[in-house]
């Protein structure tokens, strides 16, 4: 008996050495000491001893009993000493790390882009003017002299009574001319302002004009170079159709509508169930403007147009209001 002792506080000693955490020790404890213990299955047995070695065994069971009580006692005050004596890490590797923020593309500077490239792609080289522009470059020089009731189409943002900031980006038009002789192909994309607010009209907006001038541009060349613009933009099945109309500066002229991106052209509540949508103004460049930057109009001719990229980008990605591009809410632009 007096070795069943011993060999189980050896094995209990090397059990609680080698315990890592509160649990393990509790459960130990009870394993060894409690009331269904195997401590207890010993002196259980104690009856069986004669009547001499009867207390000599209860003495050594008592004092064993002492030696692992103190054995788990040591132990767990050694536990909360270390977790009590440890200085805090200030760092918890264990949480999730902040993730950076990567910013995006605005949607119109994308659209910008892609429509930019469209164009590229098809020969025309980028021209640029500025956006606080003479009085003569946005209006006199496209036809539309002081008091011509034409100017009355875009109300504009005056500095004084030279300067004005651009309505459009067809200014552009002029300064290439007068800069530069044909053959001229094109864009001029940028931004324009016209003092208008409301879920169509933003009083900074940008525009990209197109202009090809030469001995034989004719309104076929107008309609061949827009229908690979829409079909690169909206897809191959989107048709377009020429609709007349005017504009000081262009002689014939037409507004260009393609078939509506929402319902193919079936007719929803996007296109006021026409099934058709406005996407940009154009025309052959008037004789009168060729007149003004020096050209022969009986030796040239050229067609000229002109979108509004935040339209396209409406349409494209199916927003109704064109406020939202500028209010910098990152729950709108994160869409994108
Ligand atoms: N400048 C015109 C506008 O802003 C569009 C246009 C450009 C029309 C070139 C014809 C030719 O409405």
């Amino acid at each position: 008996m007096l070795d069943r002792l011993k060999a189980l506080e050896a094995s209990a000693l090397s059990q609680i050495k080698d315990a890592t955490d509160l649990q393990s020790i509790e459960s130990l404890r009870v394993q060894y000491l409690g009331r269904k213990g195997k401590l207890t299955a010993i002196l259980r047995d104690m009856g069986s001893l004669s009547a001499e070695e009867r207390p000599k065994i209860g003495k050594h069971a008592n004092e064993l009993k002492n030696r692992l009580e103190k054995a788990f006692d040591d132990y767990l005050a050694g536990l909360s000493n270390r977790a009590s004596g440890q200085k805090p890490n200030p760092i918890d590797y264990t949480l999730p790390g902040r993730r950076g923020y990567a910013g995006k593309v605005h949607p119109v500077t994308r659209i910008y882009r892609q429509i930019v490239d469209i164009f590229l792609g098809m020969g025309f080289d980028l021209a640029e003017g500025p956006e606080v522009e003479l009085d003569y470059y946005n209006f006199e020089a496209l036809n539309m002299p002081r008091h011509h009731p034409a100017r009355d189409m875009q109300d504009t943002f005056y500095i004084d009574d030279e300067m004005l900031l651009r309505t459009h980006t067809s200014p552009v038009q002029v300064r290439t001319m007068e800069s530069r002789r044909p053959p001229i192909k094109v864009i001029a994309p940028g931004k324009a302002y016209r003092p208008d607010y409301d879920v169509t009209h933003s009083p900074m907006f940008h525009q990209v004009e197109g202009l090809m001038v030469g001995t034989d541009i004719s309104m076929a060349d107008l309609k061949g170079v827009l229908s690979v613009f829409v079909h690169a933009m909206f897809g191959s099945e989107i048709g377009l159709r020429f609709r007349p109309s005017f504009f000081p500066f262009t002689e014939p002229s037409a507004e260009v509508d393609i078939m509506c991106v929402i319902c193919k052209g079936t007719g929803c509540r996007v296109c006021s169930h026409t099934g058709w949508l406005e996407i940009l103004g154009s025309g052959m460049v008037d004789p009168a403007v060729f007149s003004m930057v020096g050209y022969d109009p009986e030796e040239y001719t050229g067609f000229a147009f002109g979108m509004g990229i935040e339209r396209i980008a409406m349409l494209k990605y199916g927003i109704d209001d064109i406020r939202l591009f500028f209010e910098n809410d990152l729950r709108f632009l994160n869409q994108f």
